[in-house]
C-alpha cells in the first residue's frame, strides 16, 4: 500500500505548529520526540523529523514526498519542488539590520561593507538588483552578534517578532522578503501518493476555512 512521506522540521520554531496542523486533520501521530519517524496511524503517512536545512533537498530527491518549511528556505535553496499551500504560521521577514545608533541613509551604506547572514544567496540577489556591493560573511546562527565583535557592519536574518534584534543593539532598515510556513511536495509522486495528497488537501482546506 501506498504512504506519503512528511518531512518536517525536527525542532525549532516550525516544529510544534506542523504537528498540530496534521492533529487538527485528523492524524495521529505516535510521537516519541527522539524517534526520527513515525507512522500515523489512521493515515497511510510517515512523518520524518529532519534538519530545516536538508529539507528542500530531501524533496526534491523524492526522500520525503512532502513537507512543511519556511518559504525563506525555499528562496534560499532554488530546489525544484513545487509549493502547494501557504499555511498562515511561522510568519517572519527577512530583513538587514544595523547598529541601532548608527545614522541609516540607504542602501548604499552596505557598499564595500560586511554583511553577516545566513541567507547568502537570497541576500546577493538582492544587493546585485539594489547594484550594492558588499562583502556577504555566512554564519550559521546567532546572527546578529556579527556587529558586535567587530565581524561586520550589518547582518541580515529573519525577524518575527524583533526581540533578537532589539537585544542586540540593532535596528531593521531593509526587507527583503517576507515568509510563511508552506507545504511543498516533490515532483515525483505517484498517482496513488497524488490521491493521498488530495485527501491531506481537503482536510487542510478544511481545517484553514475553519480558522477564519
Ligand atoms: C531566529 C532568527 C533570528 C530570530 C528572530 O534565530 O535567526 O535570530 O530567530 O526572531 P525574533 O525576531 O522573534 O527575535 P533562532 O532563535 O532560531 O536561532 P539561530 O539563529 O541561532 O539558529
Ligand atoms: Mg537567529
Amino acid at each position: 500500500m501506498s504512504v506519503l512521506k512528511i518531512a518536517v522540521q525536527k525542532s525549532g520554531r516550525l516544529n510544534e505548529e506542523s504537528i498540530e496542523l496534521l492533529k487538527n486533520c485528523g492524524i495521529h501521530i505516535d510521537n516519541g520526540k527522539d524517534q526520527l519517524k513515525a507512522s500515523a496511524t489512521n493515515f497511510p503517512m510517515d512523518v520524518l523529523y529532519l534538519r530545516n536545512g536538508d529539507i528542500p533537498q530531501y524533496v526534491e530527491d523524492g526522500v520525503a514526498d512532502i513537507a512543511i518549511v519556511g518559504e525563506n528556505l525555499l528562496v534560499e535553496a532554488g530546489n525544484d519542488i513545487e509549493v502547494v499551500r501557504k499555511l498562515g504560521f511561522s510568519k517572519c521577514k527577512l530583513s538587514l539590520a544595523v547598529p541601532k545608533d548608527l545614522d541609516y541613509e540607504g542602501l548604499q551604506y552596505f557598499d564595500g561593507k560586511r554583511i553577516a547572514t545566513s541567507y547568502p544567496n537570497t541576500l546577493q540577489a538582492f544587493l546585485d538588483k539594489n547594484q550594492v556591493k558588499a562583502d556577504i560573511h555566512v554564519i550559521k546562527g546567532s546572527v546578529e552578534i556579527a556587529p558586535n565583535i567587530g565581524l561586520a557592519e550589518g547582518i541580515c536574518d529573519l525577524v518575527s517578532s524583533g526581540s533578537t534584534l532589539f537585544k542586540n543593539g540593532l535596528k531593521e532598515t531593509d526587507l527583503i522578503l517576507t515568509s510563511e510556513a508552506v507545504l511543498v511536495k516533490s515532483k515525483k509522486l505517484t498517482q496513488e501518493q497524488e490521491e493521498l495528497l488530495s485527501t491531506l488537501l481537503f482536510r487542510l482546506d478544511a481545517v484553514q476555512k475553519g480558522k477564519k
